[in-house]
């Protein structure tokens, strides 16, 4: 009775001790200084505080962004669903546990919007963004990415993004999203709504999120 109840204690303590031993092996994986080099690394494309930047051609704010997203996209570059031969090159050295350091990280930052779209389109870009455009089947943006703009899990945040990244990004769906037929992945959901788009009505909503805070 007394060696079965203490076997018992046994096997629970080192059960848990194990358990315990994993969790700290997934944190130590990397340390704050790997970590810390890595997003300084990131921010010399994405912006100090992930703000976003304009180079040549934009480096989209990486601040406020869904963790899950975030993760889902990194993961896309690696496997060439998304295609895109800089953040391929950056994305394919990382490990599972830098991937999720990386989108923690970049989640808690929160700077002011870059801005700098044009303001005039901005109220016909909140329109499409609360309402939709009933008339080409467009279902409101706000749906999926929430009333203000700030995402969920999967649905990326959208505000503050920089309206020339969007409006890229959108033009282009089809020819950087989902390249791989064999892996269908979330790109498809926004695959028919981004068609739906007119060019000016593309730049509208991304005049009105470039300056959303
Ligand atoms: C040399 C410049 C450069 C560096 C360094 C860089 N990126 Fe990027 N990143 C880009 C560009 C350019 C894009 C836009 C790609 C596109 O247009 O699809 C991008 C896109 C992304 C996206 C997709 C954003 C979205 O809204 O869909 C994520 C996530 C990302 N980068 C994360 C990172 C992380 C994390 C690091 C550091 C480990 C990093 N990047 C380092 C240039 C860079
Ligand atoms: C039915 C849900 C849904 C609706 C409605 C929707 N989206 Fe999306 N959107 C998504 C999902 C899911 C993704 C992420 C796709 C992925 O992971 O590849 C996304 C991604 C995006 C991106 C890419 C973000 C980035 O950082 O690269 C933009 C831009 C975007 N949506 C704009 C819009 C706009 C503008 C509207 C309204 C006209 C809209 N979306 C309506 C689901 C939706």
């Amino acid at each position: 009775m007394r060696i079965t109840s203490l076997v018992m204690t046994a096997a629970f303590v080192i059960g848990v001790s194990a358990a315990a031993r994993a969790e700290d092996k997934g944190k130590s994986d990397v340390s704050p200084a790997e970590l810390k080099a890595k997003t300084d690394y990131c921010k010399t494309c994405h912006g100090v505080s992930g703000q976003g930047f304009r180079g040549s051609f934009p480096m989209p704010r990486l601040a406020g962004q869904q963790p899950e997203y975030l993760q889902n996209q990194l993961q896309a570059f690696i496997e060439r669903r998304r295609t895109n031969p800089v953040m391929f090159n950056v994305a394919h050295v990382l490990s599972p546990a830098m991937l999720k350091g990386l989108a923690e990280h970049f989640r808690d930052l929160n700077p002011k919007p870059l801005g700098g779209g044009p303001r005039e389109f901005a109220a016909a870009g909140k329109k499409i963004y609360d309402e939709g455009i009933p008339a080409t089947n467009v279902p409101p943006c706000a749906t999926c990415h929430g009333p203000e703009a700030k995402g969920a899990d999967a649905f990326p945040r959208l505000a503050g993004q920089l309206n020339d990244y969007v409006t890229k990004k959108l033009l282009n769906w089809s020819k950087e999203r989902g390249q791989d037929p064999a892996k269908p992945d979330n790109s498809a959901i926004m695959e028919p709504i981004a068609h739906g788009l007119t060019e000016a009505q593309v730049q509208a909503v991304a005049a009105y999120l470039g300056n959303l805070e």
